[in-house]
């Protein structure tokens, strides 16, 4: 098999062919793989969004892919490939009030994954086993190209500026209270980042926003929610924006540094089940700030 990387035409992604993820494990030495991983990490950094066609991962293959990247994050209190579907333990659907469905519902809006953690998530891996006949896709938006679309002015008047980031805010806007703690992952006081993020590996900056982001230091809560949704309305439009409608057996891995992602809505009598690693952040450049510099 020869390796392919076909960019999508947007700013962001590119679809990936000729290799099996499921030999790129840590056992497979075999010369060639590793001249095809070098290659994929590159095509990462370039295109910070990869597609990988026909899979069908194992949830240990698709960890061992994971760990490619990085370290394996703790997520939900598990780590590994988590089932992020509509169907509940005892094979049926969820009702909408539950809590997992109240976390796909915020999944809606564009975030970046783990930003109201201390340290952020670097990638995420998901894969798609049982799909519904419509919706049910998932977006990426490209923050770099974004930043770089910015009138300078723009660019001058967010240089400095922070934002605080929480779930517990960012559900509680679409009607979701955290009666009981049960995001389990409110921490105290927020995590606080810098609106432009610089790759810690091409080094290029990028919008860090999202719907978990609230509260810049320095401005009103009004001028804050104002600046934040402009931001957020500009960067997420053509030639920016990337939709994958899944097939059972792809698999997606994106960089959490420099893009944003949403899940497209669907019929929830129909059956979605999804699979997602969480790779840690570097604590070097993912975590969150101690004390506001801006
Ligand atoms: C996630 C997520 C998107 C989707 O699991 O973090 O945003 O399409 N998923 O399920
Ligand atoms: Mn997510």
């Amino acid at each position: 098999m020869t390796l392919s990387i076909e960019p999508t035409g947007a700013t962001l992604g590119a679809r990936v062919g000729g290799v099996d993820l499921a030999r790129l494990d840590a056992d497979a030495l075999e010369v060639a793989l590793e001249a095809d991983w070098e290659a994929i990490l590159d095509a990462f950094h370039e295109h910070a969004l990869l597609i990988f066609g026909s899979q069908s991962l194992d949830t240990k293959a698709q960890v061992a892919f994971g760990r490619r990247f990085g370290e394996i994050e703790h997520l939900y209190g598990r780590s590994g490939a988590i089932p992020i579907t509509n169907q509940g333990p005892d094979g049926k659907l969820l009702p909408d009030s539950t809590l997992p469905m109240q976390i796909m519902r915020g999944n809606e809006g564009w975030h970046t994954d783990s930003s109201y953690m201390p340290l952020s998530a670097k990638a995420s891996i998901l894969s798609a086993q049982v799909v519904p006949a419509s919706g049910g896709g998932t977006e990426w938006a490209d923050m770099r190209a974004a930043y770089d679309a910015l009138a300078p002015e723009m660019r001058e008047r967010i240089a400095d500026l922070c934002a605080f980031h929480s779930i517990r805010r960012s559900q509680a806007k679409i009607g979701h209270q955290d009666g009981e703690g049960s995001y389990g992952f409110d921490v105290d006081p927020p995590p606080l980042r810098p609106l432009v993020k610089r790759h810690p590996v091409t080094g290029r900056p990028a919008l860090y926003i999202g719907r978990h982001a609230y509260g810049i230091p320095g401005l009103s809560e009004a001028e804050s929610e104002a600046l934040l949704d402009e931001l957020l309305d500009f960067a997420c439009r053509p030639p920016r924006v990337y939709e994958h409608r899944w097939e059972p057996g792809d698999v997606v891995v994106w960089d959490n540094r420099c893009l944003l992602h949403r899940a497209r809505p669907y019929d929830h009598t129909e059956l979605r089940r999804m699979r997602h690693t969480r790779i840690a952040g570097d604590p070097r450049t993912e975590s969150a700030l101690e004390a506001a510099p801006c």
